[in-house]
């Protein structure tokens, strides 16, 4: 560690590391110096001037947020001279700041109007007019809309640039920029461009006025009638940390609950903006019960009955379980332990997008180091993972890599979105992925006769001899992939002859948790399987829509139709409850207590942030009805489950509901499997094209991000990428709508012309009711061959 450095404020000594600014200095002592523009995770502008302070032998006022201590350093933070600057400052920004306060978004929590209780002028010394922007001279209203979702009042921005550097170093965009100078600075951005990325809610919230909104939010209620309830999103496994705002069991929003260790108080459009699934009008808010061709509505008390005498009559080995991986812990603990106990000889499994098989268990999945220690990689192989659409957060660490200069490597037949920064990217063949990992392992030994181009080779090689600190990902791409084992062996191999840290990573919710607590003794497809043989006959759905989910949908819509019973507790009559016997109406993520277990492994809680109406229950809610009926039922709620959950499961034992948040359960060492045979992946000729398929930042939770109005809007539609050279030998123009068809289906898309892909290979991206992709696919791990024609 570097010499400390001493310095003086307000007469108390302090010491800090050299290069740290003064207001970080002063934050050690417990001194708070009031800001507009500073923010410790974005770069230092001092654009403001609201932090100046006096530094004893500085002819001028300094602004402590960009000043780096010096040793001896005497600094005042509250002396006369101060107190006077922040007056001025404030009065300043107030000669044109619009009197707004009453209908302002942020009135109640705005560091403008909190500032100026606490220092500024009490009346205004101008009479002249304020200076008003107004893009357009028929324009009545200040806020205009900069996309889909941000709204802005260029009147009330005080030009502390926090937006724009969000934009540049979160989302890696230059579109919003501050254009004009002095009193006509504003913020802006080019006029064909729509502000739109999957970071765009943090400039709102990180906005210290109320320049910025959010359309879902702009005017619906003042910050003060919110309540807030600490929760964690549910709609990918990096689990940020959330406050939940609601007033009268309604969510406005979902603020960011800062969490360093986490998620450094950024969250992204799909967990900030995806809170409106709860109030969607399609919920379903009552039991329904098949009656004929129809599900009907039933009260609590009749479908409780029935599915008491159902659980009654069934036996153990012709029922099963399907757990969704967005049930919490200690939901998912209650459903298998009711069929385990009472139901011994039944099936459970998770509803997933993948398969595990004996190359994995969930010790093998997630980060294997934490999400802050990742940024302490001096290189990173990305592998078949479109981070961020799979993982925004992990996506942000690798950018602050990436910006630092740490060489990051992408593997990957398709072109990704972080692809497109200073990284090196490496196009793979896909299904032959593989064969990159075998040249690079070659060229560790010594062979350089590889295929990977010549410029990256030189590159690797030399970054590979110099790095210490070496970390792999691989992702989603790559666990789908039809020679996902043979890949995985290769990785296996060239990680150990770089002693570096390997993560595998599922884009679902809590796999990690729900493969620890669930109990499960089958998986998804041998579930399929035994449904299909008629020795699987009832079959309980905790959550989720696996009809949407299972890569064949025909396959499991035909197995599920053969089923004598199906129960289904989930929010939707989606694709899966429509073929159930009896549906429940589930609570959401946001409703409810418990834990999750996010992608590094770290077990966080949950709170419930209002309470939902009987009928709407958590699974711990009903399976405890369900045997209070059949005469016992223990628990109530999650904080009763989790010591029962810590006694069961060796990985929960000694551990606490609450009192153990931020626990980090270890991942196991990968170990090498022997020698697999890599299958062909050779379309044949009626069908000369590779179809891959990729989602996009907004899916999620099984496609229930669909029901948040918000997310809609924000989602791009589905579309067919297709390589140049392809398209001229099809005669496919872009944005030309295409049939696109395998041997058992066929859809109309519109294709995009683009070099984001390799020739013979198709990208179908996105999702749309009329395409679903799963129903392409043909089952875990195969590849599908496909035609397009023009239509
Ligand atoms: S819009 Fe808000 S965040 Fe952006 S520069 Fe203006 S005041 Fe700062
Ligand atoms: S979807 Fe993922 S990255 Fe986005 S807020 Fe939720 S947990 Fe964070
Ligand atoms: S907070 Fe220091 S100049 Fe803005």
């Amino acid at each position: 560690m570097a010499n400390l450095i001493m310095l003086n404020i307000d007469g108390q000594d302090v010491e800090v590391e050299p290069g740290t600014y003064i207001i970080e200095a002063a934050r050690k002592l417990g001194i708070e110096i009031p800001t507009f523009c500073y923010d410790q995770r974005l770069k230092s502008v001092g654009a403001c001037r609201m932090c100046l302070v006096e530094v004893e032998k500085s002819p001028k006022l300094v602004a402590s947020c960009a000043t780096p201590v010096a040793p001896g350093m005497v600094v005042k933070t509250n002396s006369e001279k101060v107190i006077k600057a922040r007056k001025s400052v404030l009065e300043f920004l107030l000669v044109n700041h619009p009197l707004d306060c009453p209908t302002c978004d942020k009135g109640g929590e705005c560091t403008l109007q909190n500032l100026t209780f606490q220092y500024g002028p009490t009346v205004s010394r101008l009479s002249e007019d304020k200076f008003r922007f107004q893009d357009d001279p028929n324009q009545k209203f200040d806020d205009i809309k900069l996309g889909p979702e941000i709204w802005m009042n260029k009147n009330r921005c005080i030009i502390c640039y926090k937006c724009v550097r969000i934009a540049r170093d979160l989302a890696g965009g230059a579109d919003l920029g501050i254009f004009q100078r002095g009193a006509f600075a504003k913020v802006d951005i080019p006029k064909e461009i729509k502000y739109a990325n999957e970071f765009s809610g943090n400039t709102v919230e990180n906005c210290p006025v109320g320049a910025l909104m959010s359309d879902s939010f702009r005017y619906k209620i003042r910050s003060w009638l919110l309540k807030g309830t600490d929760s964690v999103c549910w709609l990918c496994p990096d689990g940020c940390n959330i406050t939940i705002e609601h007033n009268q069991g309604r969510i406005y929003r979902h603020q960011s609950r800062r969490n360093d260790d986490v998620d450094m108080g950024f969250i992204c459009d799909k967990g900030r903006y995806g809170f409106d699934i709860t109030s969607h009008p399609e919920r379903i808010t009552v039991p329904h019960a098949v009656n004929g061709d129809n599900l009907e509505k039933v009260s609590y008390d009749e479908a409780l009955a029935m599915m008491v005498h159902r659980f009654t009559e069934v036996q153990g080995e012709t029922s099963a379980l399907l757990l969704d991986t967005s049930l919490t812990n200690e939901n998912a603990f209650s459903a298998a332990d009711y069929f385990q106990t009472k139901l011994p000889g039944s099936s459970i499994a998770i509803t997933s997008e993948i398969e595990l098989n004996d190359i994995m268990s969930y010790g093998h999945l997630g980060l294997s180091v934490s999400l802050s220690e990742l940024e302490n990689a001096d290189l990173v192989i990305i592998l078949g993972c479109d981070l961020a659409v799979e993982h925004p957060i992990i996506g942000l660490r690798i950018k602050k890599l990436i910006n630092k200069g740490v060489p990051v490597y992408f593997i990957s037949p398709r072109q990704l979105y972080l692809g497109r920064f200073n990284v090196y990217n490496i196009r793979a063949n896909y299904g032959r992925e593989f064969r990159v990992i075998e040249d690079i392992i070659s060229l560790r030994n010594g062979n350089d006769d590889i295929k990977i181009n010549k410029d990256i080779k030189e590159q690797l090689e030399l970054n590979i001899t110099s790095a210490k600190n070496i970390h792999m990902i691989a992702g989603g791409d790559l666990l789908a992939n039809p020679n996902r084992n043979k890949y995985l062996q290769s990785l296996f191999e060239l990680g150990k002859s770089l002693r570096a840290k390997l993560s595998i990573l599922t884009t679902e919710t809590n796999y990690i948790g729900i493969g620890l607590v669930g109990r499960t003794n089958a998986t998804f497809e041998e579930i399929i399987e035994k449904i299909e043989k008629g020795e699987i006959k009832t079959l309980f759905v905790a959550g989720g829509d696996p009809v949407n989910v299972y890569p064949d949908r025909n396959r499991i819509t035909e197995a599920f139709k053969k089923l004598d019973y199906m129960i289904y507790w989930g929010a939707f009559l989606n694709h899966t409850a429509r073929l159930a016997t009896l549906v429940m109406p589930s609570v959401l993520p946001t409703e409810d207590n418990g834990s999750f277990i996010n992608v590094e492994r770290r077990l966080q809680f949950l709170d419930k942030s209002y309470s939902t109406p009987k009928e709407i229950t958590s699974l711990i809610k009903l399976f405890t009805d369900i045997k209070i009926e059949l005469g016992g039922g223990l628990y109530y709620s999650a904080s009763d489950v989790f010591p029962q959950m810590a006694r069961v499961i060796p990985e929960f034992n000694g551990l606490r509901y609450k009192v153990s948040e931020g626990h980090i359960f270890p991942s196991v060492e990968l170990e090498a499997s022997d020698n697999l045979k890599a299958l062909d992946v050779k379309p044949p000729p009626d069908y000369p094209y590779v179809l891959m398929f990729a989602k996009n930042v907004y899916y999620g939770a099984s496609g229930m991000t669909s029901k948040s109005n918000t997310l809609r809007k924000l989602t791009p539609s589905q579309k067919l990428l297709i390589n140049p050279h392809d398209a001229r030998k099809e005669g496919v123009m872009n944005d030309s709508k295409i049939r696109l068809s395998t041997d058992s289906a066929a859809g109309e898309i519109t294709a995009i012309v683009s070099e984001d892909i390799n020739q013979g290979e198709l990208l179908l991206s996105g999702y749309s009711d009329e395409n679903p992709p799963n129903k392409f696919m043909v089952g875990f791990n195969k590849p599908v061959y496909a035609k397009i024609e023009k239509v």
